[in-house]
C-alpha cells in the first residue's frame, strides 16, 4: 500500500451520480480510456457519456469544461486534452470551485514540454533522492506493476507529460537491447497517461558498448552508431521522447575530448533522432575548465554557441547559475540564448534545503524565477520579459524537474513533500499561477476541507521557503553546507579536490567582510546580464538584499535596509529562521485532532527535526561568521 497523495477524491466520492458527465473527444484512444477510469472513482459508469462531436473543441492538450445544461461537458480534439480536462475537474469539483454559477474553463499548458528527470540508477538508489529507493525494478521488467499506472496517474494528474527515466550521470547499459525493452515496457504503461519516455544517455556509450574508437560527434562511424541507436529505440518505443545528456560535466563524457563543442555534440543527436520526431535535451550545467568564477562557466560556453543547435535540440539550463541552492538569482543563459530552445531544470528533490527532512515549499521560488524580468543585451530597456514568457516563445521549450519520486509509502519523502511534485507540475503547465493557490489546492485535495487544517497547511507551505533561506544561507549566501551530502551546515569545511567544491569559496569571509565580489570589480559575472539588470545587481546600493552577498563583497560594518549592519542583520535574520521554523510546528500542533493521528505525529516527526536542525544551522553559521567580523 502506499498513499494516495492529492487524488483521494475524499469529498466527491460520496457525491457519486450526483451529476452527469459528457466528454467529447475527436479520438478515440487508451488516454480517452484512462479518462474514463479516472471520472469512474467519482462518478457511476452511466452518468458518463461519450461521444466524438469535438469540431470546435481546443486542439493539442487543451481543453474545455463547460456546463451544458447541467452536465459537467469536457471537450478537446485529443485524448489527452481530455484526460488533462477530467482531472481538472475533477481537481476544481474537490476544492469545492465548481457550483452551479459555473458556466466554463479552457486551458492548455503555457510550455509544450513538462519533465520529470528521474536521478534513479539502475541498482535501484536514487542520486539526490530521499524517498527510498526507486520505483523501476530494472531486474523485474519488463514485468509491469500497479504502481507503475498509478505514478503515471499521479503525474499526469498535474500536466506532467514527459519522464527521464535514469540519472544524467548516465549507465550505459540503459541502452542495450535489453534495456530498453524494459524501458518500453514502461513507456507502454505511460503512454495511456500522456507521459513520453525520455532516457539520459552516456556520450562515450558507442565506444563503452560497440568497441568504437572515438565518441567524436563528428566521426561518420559514431554518427551511423546513434542513428541506428535511434533506430532500434523507435521501433520498440514509436513515441520515444528523446535524449537528455549531461556532457563534459563533474567527469561525464562529452564533445571536449575531440575538440569539439556542444553544439557539434547535441546536433550529432539531434540528427539520430529527427527522423523520429525525437528531441535531445543538453545540459548546460557545467563548470571548472579554468574558470575562476564557477557562476560564470555555463554563460561562457554556451553563449557562443546561440543560433548553432539543430531545431530539435533544446539547452536545459538550471534555474540558478550555482546548483539548486535555496536561493540563486536567475541564471544569465535565460537572457542570452535567443535563437535556441530553452529548457529549465529546477530540482523538486531538496538537494540543499533540508532533503527528506525539512518542509520547505518550492513553489516560490520557482515562481520567483519564472516571473523575473529578464531582458536581451541589444534590446533597450522596454523590452522586458519573464523568464516564464521566454520559454513559452519559444518553439521548442520546456520545465524539468529532477524527482523526489521514491518507493517510500509516501513517494516524495514525507506527507508534506509531494506537494512539491504537485506544484512543479502545476506552476510548469502555467507557470503565471499563484503560489499560494497551489498550496490551497493541495491543501484541500491532501488534508481535506476542515478549514483550520487548510488554514495551518497553507500557512506552513507558504511560509517555509524564506524560513529555510532566513536559517541556511540568508543574504545570498549559498554552497555552505556539508560536503558530499550536502545536509547540514558547514560553511568552513574544507574537504574535497576542488576549490569550488567548498563552502569558503562562496562566502569569502575575511576580516574585511562577506560574500562573492561579482561586480565588474569582481568576477564581473554581473555583466552576464543585459546592462540594465547588470547595473542592478553591479551597485551594493541597488541590488536587491536577498541577492546581496551572491553580488558582493559586503564590509560587516555596511548598514543594510534595517538600519543594521551586516554583521546584526546576519545574526538576526538566523535568529529570525529559528523562530520562522518554530512557526510553522506551532502552526501544525494547531490540527492535532482535526487528521489521522499516524499523520500528524509523521509531520510532527518532520517539522520537530526541522526546527533542531534550524538551531544547528544558526550556532554553527553565527559563531562562524562572526569570528571573521571580530577581527575586523
Ligand atoms: C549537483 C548534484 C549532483 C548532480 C549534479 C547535476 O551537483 O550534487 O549529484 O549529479 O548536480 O545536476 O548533474
Amino acid at each position: 500500500m502506499y498513499d494516495k497523495l492529492w487524488l483521494r477524491y475524499a469529498g466527491e466520492s460520496q457525491k457519486k451520480n450526483a451529476r452527469r458527465v459528457i466528454l467529447s473527444c475527436g479520438e478515440k484512444n487508451n488516454v480517452l480510456n484512462a479518462a474514463i477510469t479516472e471520472l469512474k472513482t467519482v462518478f457511476s459508469a452511466d452518468a458518463i457519456t461519450v461521444d466524438t462531436e469535438a469540431k470546435d473543441a481546443p486542439a493539442g492538450e487543451g481543453f474545455l469544461i463547460r456546463n451544458k445544461g447541467g452536465a459537467l461537458a469536457v471537450s478537446s480534439q485529443t485524448g489527452a486534452g481530455v484526460l488533462y480536462g477530467v482531472f481538472t475537474l475533477l481537481r476544481l469539483l474537490n476544492t469545492g470551485r465548481i457550483d452551479e454559477n459555473f458556466v466554463q474553463i479552457a486551458d492548455s499548458p503555457k510550455i509544450s514540454w513538462r519533465i520529470l528527470n528521474h536521478w534513479d540508477n539502475l541498482d535501484r538508489s536514487v542520486e539526490r533522492g530521499y524517498a527510498g529507493k526507486s520505483l523501476w525494478k530494472w531486474d523485474d521488467l519488463p514485468k509491469i506493476e500497479r504502481r507503475y499506472v498509478d505514478y503515471a496517474r499521479i503525474v499526469a494528474s498535474v500536466g506532467i507529460n514527459g519522464s527521464v527515466l535514469n540519472n544524467v550521470n548516465a549507465n550505459p547499459i540503459f541502452l542495450t537491447s535489453e534495456y530498453l525493452k524494459k524501458t518500453a515496457a514502461l513507456a507502454d504503461v505511460f503512454r495511456d497517461y500522456n507521459v513520453k519516455v525520455f532516457l539520459s544517455v552516456n556520450f562515450a556509450a558507442p565506444i563503452s558498448l560497440s568497441g568504437l574508437s572515438t565518441a567524436d560527434p563528428l566521426d561518420d562511424a559514431v554518427r551511423l552508431w546513434w542513428k541506428n541507436k535511434a533506430a532500434e529505440i523507435y521501433a520498440l518505443i514509436p513515441d520515444f521522447g528523446g535524449f537528455v545528456v549531461k556532457a563534459d560535466s563533474e567527469g561525464q563524457p562529452g564533445p571536449y575530448a575531440y575538440g569539439r563543442n556542444h553544439a557539434d555534440g547535441a546536433n550529432a543527436l539531434a540528427d539520430a533522432l529527427s527522423p523520429h520526431g525525437g528531441i535531445v535535451i543538453w545540459r548546460a550545467f557545467v563548470y571548472g575548465h579554468g574558470e575562476t568564477d564557477r557562476a560564470k562557466k555555463a554563460y561562457t560556453d554556451f553563449k557562443p554557441l546561440d543560433g548553432k543547435f539543430r531545431s530539435n535540440s533544446a539547452v536545459q539550463v538550471k534555474n540558478g547559475p550555482i546548483d539548486f541552492q535555496p536561493r540563486e538569482p536567475v541564471h544569465p543563459l535565460f537572457g542570452a540564448m535567443k535563437e535556441t530552445s530553452l529548457f529549465m531544470e529546477f530540482q523538486i528533490t531538496q538537494e540543499y534545503l533540508g532533503q527528506g527532512e525539512h518542509i520547505v515549499f518550492l513553489a516560490p521560488m520557482w515562481k520567483e524565477i519564472l516571473q523575473f524580468g529578464i531582458r536581451f543585451p541589444d534590446e533597450d530597456s522596454e523590452n522586458q520579459s519573464s523568464v516564464g514568457k521566454v520559454l513559452e516563445e519559444k518553439k521548442l521549450s520546456g520545465v524539468a524537474g529532477v524527482s523526489n519520486i521514491g518507493d517510500n509509502y509516501d513517494w516524495c519523502g514525507s506527507l508534506f513533500h509531494s506537494a512539491n511534485l504537485f506544484a512543479f507540475g502545476r506552476l510548469s503547465w502555467d507557470w503565471t499561477l499563484d503560489p499560494a493557490d497551489i498550496a490551497l489546492e493541495w491543501s484541500v485535495l491532501t488534508w481535506g476541507n476542515d478549514p483550520t487544517v487548510v488554514d495551518a497547511v497553507v500557512k506552513i507551505l507558504t511560509n517555509s521557503w524564506e524560513a529555510c533561506i532566513d536559517y541556511m544561507t540568508p543574504l545570498g549566501l549559498n554552497h555552505i553546507m556539508r560536503y558530499e551530502h550536502h545536509y547540514g551546515p558547514d560553511p568552513g569545511c574544507d574537504q574535497g579536490s576542488r576549490a569550488d567544491w567548498k563552502p569558503p569559496y562562496y562566502h569569502r569571509a575575511d576580516a574585511r567582510g562577506l560574500g562573492f565580489d561579482r561586480t565588474r570589480n569582481g568576477s564581473d559575472a554581473v555583466d552576464q546580464y543585459a546592462p540594465l539588470v547588470a547595473d542592478i545587481f553591479n551597485d551594493i546600493k541597488t541590488c536587491p538584499e536577498k541577492y546581496l552577498l551572491w553580488f558582493h563583497h559586503v564590509p560587516w560594518d555596511y548598514t543594510l535596509r534595517s538600519g543594521r549592519t551586516l554583521k546584526d542583520e546576519l545574526a538576526f535574520r538566523y535568529r529570525r529562521g529559528v523562530g520562522e521554523a518554530e512557526q510553522l510546528r506551532a502552526w501544525w500542533r494547531l490540527v492535532k485532532g482535526r487528521v489521522p493521528p499516524d499523520r500528524y505525529k509523521a509531520v510532527l516527526d518532520k517539522l520537530d527535526a526541522q526546527v533542531a536542525d534550524a538551531h544547528e544551522w544558526e550556532a554553527v553559521c553565527v559563531k562562524y561568521f562572526l569570528s571573521f567580523a571580530e577581527r575586523a
